[in-house]
């Protein structure tokens, strides 16, 4: 399949994509089992669907069988090598005209059509193409939005060439089960079937492009037609020709795939969450970072002072700790001594006792220890695991913080002071080098859901996630120093929702490609988790409107 991929700007304005070989042969092999007949693929690209026919027909012991084969295509170029091959088994040239395909008219005489068509947005489009496929519409009685992909009005005009009781079988992007303007297809092909199937596909049909795949089988067409269309999923598509080879394909996939009318958002996100964990861009965290819980002290009362207590003036400068003093005065994304400033003049207890454990105590620390004694804090079950009880050792310096518990998702926090963190935070050791080049995407919703799918939900909505579960959640390289900077800003100044928005819009969309509808479903799917989770959430967001 590589070797034959188009160019990128072909990709983009005639959305030449081609069909890998089997999965064309399974499409094909369905459309023309028991139909035997004239098939025409209207956007036929590099021959994947024609070659297919010919084969199957020569299968079912069809005289002449690429005889039978017709093809369309704005390219005649990318055509011209597959298409040689074709007239040498016998096909005639006349079999395969080079025009928009919106400027052939109708002629319902095919037993099936099948392809793949144009996944071109609407910007994209020439203005040749947008008024032929908006006549296009008219004729066929479809008010189609003009902003629609060129998909749409593609399997609107395919259908007018697929003959009483034939098969129509495409292979459709996403955005056919996911776009507004689909449902106004669904509803014409629907009356036009007697079934009308639409399988999304669990699994990648290219590689190299962020597109979930949906396959479309009509199957016996009609003047008219009452079925709703069926909506499965199924995971793999091995496991749809499986279903397909099947004498009732349409009752096999009702049986075996998985409905999708009730679960569509949840199967929508968990498809976008797959799509962006198999993304080159992405990893686990777990390879960028070792997250560590923080510094478990046994009696914070004792170990955890503000600022201005006397007792942090009787001790060497080297044993005392600057700490974040939990996960909710981590309000930016970076940990700067302007936050420790802030904690500090609030009176937090930020400073942490890491005494040395030498013979020269300070007479005010000894009897603080003393005192502490007497209330039995050394017989307490981490600090007896010490020797002596008072002596901290935090380990090396994080290079990252991330909460430990949160009523909310949050994203990692840089430790640009040399902080330390206590239990309620945990630190995070950089792996790689490049590691901070990940960090805008822990700020995003596909993050969020990550985390409030794999946290464990605590009473009061809280979610508490554990330094393994952390570690196998996803995380995208974005390389943009920049970006840091203004997520910071924009997180201290207009909150959470607001940095997650341009985080969405740097990562979700501009390195993973998804749509804004693909994001916005993300961020509602979101909303609504946290929802479900907490009932406090529904009322600060009443109280956001
Ligand atoms: C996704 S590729 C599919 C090719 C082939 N059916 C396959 O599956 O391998 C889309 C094809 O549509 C063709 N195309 C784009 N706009 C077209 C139009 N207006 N009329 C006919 N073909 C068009 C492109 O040249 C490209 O070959």
């Amino acid at each position: 399949m590589a070797a034959s991929q188009p160019s990128p700007a072909s990709q983009r304005t005639l959305g030449s994509y081609y069909t890998p070989s089997d999965i064309a042969h399974t499409l094909t092999a369905w459309a023309l089992q028991d139909n035997i007949g004239p098939v025409l693929d209207p956007s036929y690209g590099i021959c994947r669907f024609l070659a297919a026919a010919v084969d199957v027909l020569a299968d079912a012991s069809v005289r002449r069988p690429a005889r039978l084969v017709h093809g369309v295509d704005i390219d005649a170029e990318a055509t011209t090598e597959s298409t040689d091959a074709l007239l040498r088994r016998g096909a005639s040239s006349v079999q395969f005209v080079h025009k928009d395909f919106f400027s052939i008219l109708p002629d319902a005489r095919f037993a099936a059509v099948i392809g793949n068509p144009p996944y071109v947005r609407h910007h994209w489009q020439s203005v040749e193409v947008k008024a032929a496929a908006a006549s296009a519409m008219e004729d066929a009685g479809v008010a189609l939005s003009r902003r629609a992909s060129l998909w749409a009005p593609f399997l609107v005009h395919a259908d007018r060439f697929v003959r009483h009781d034939g098969r129509l079988a495409m292979l459709l992007p996403g955005a056919a089960l996911q776009a507004r303007y689909a449902s106004a297809v669904w509803k014409h092909l629907a009356c036009r079937y007697a079934h009308l199937t639409l399988v999304r596909v669990g699994e990648r049909a290219f590689p190299d492009a962020l597109e979930e795949t949906v396959i479309v089988l009509a199957d016996r067409r009609q003047d008219r037609s009452r079925r709703v269309p069926l909506m499965v999923e199924v995971p793999t598509f091995a496991a749809l020709a499986q279903s397909l080879a099947e004498e009732d394909s349409a009752l096999t996939l009702r049986r075996r795939g998985q409905r999708l009318e009730r679960s569509r958002s949840t199967l929508t996100t968990a498809r976008l969450l797959q799509i962006a964990a198999q993304h080159q861009a992405a990893t686990r965290l777990g390879t960028i970072a070792r997250v560590r819980i923080g510094t478990v002290t046994g009696a914070n009362a004792f170990f955890v002072r503000a600022v201005d207590d006397d007792l942090l003036h009787s001790v060497g400068l080297d044993e005392v700790a600057q700490v974040v003093p939990g996960s909710r005065s981590m309000t930016g994304v970076r940990w700067t001594h302007l936050d420790d400033a802030r904690v500090a003049a609030a009176g937090a207890r930020c400073r942490m006792l890491c005494l040395s454990g030498g013979d020269e105590m300070s007479v005010p620390m000894s009897a603080a220890i003393a005192a502490a004694e007497k209330e039995g804090i050394h017989e307490t079950s981490h600090c007896s695991r010490r020797e002596p009880w008072w002596a901290i050792q935090p380990g090396s310096l994080p290079d990252a913080f991330l909460a430990y518990m949160a009523g909310e998702a949050k994203g990692i926090v840089t430790n640009a002071l040399g902080a330390r963190s206590l239990n309620g935070v945990h630190g995070l050791a950089w792996l790689v080098p490049d590691a901070s080049g990940y960090l805008v995407s822990t700020w995003t919703s596909l993050w969020a859901l990550a985390v409030e799918q794999t946290a464990r939900h605590y009473a009061g909505g809280v979610l508490k996630l554990e330094p393994g579960a952390i570690s196998a959640l996803p995380v995208i390289l974005h390389e943009d120093d920049l970006a840091l900077v203004r997520l910071d800003e924009v997180l201290r100044q207009e909150g959470l929702r607001a940095a997650r928005q341009l985080a969405d819009r740097l990562v979700l969309e501009e390195t993973l490609g998804f749509s804004e509808h693909q994001v916005r479903t993300l961020q509602a799917f979101v909303l609504q988790m946290m929802e479900r989770r907490s009932p406090s959430i529904r009322a600060l967001r009443n109280a956001d409107t």
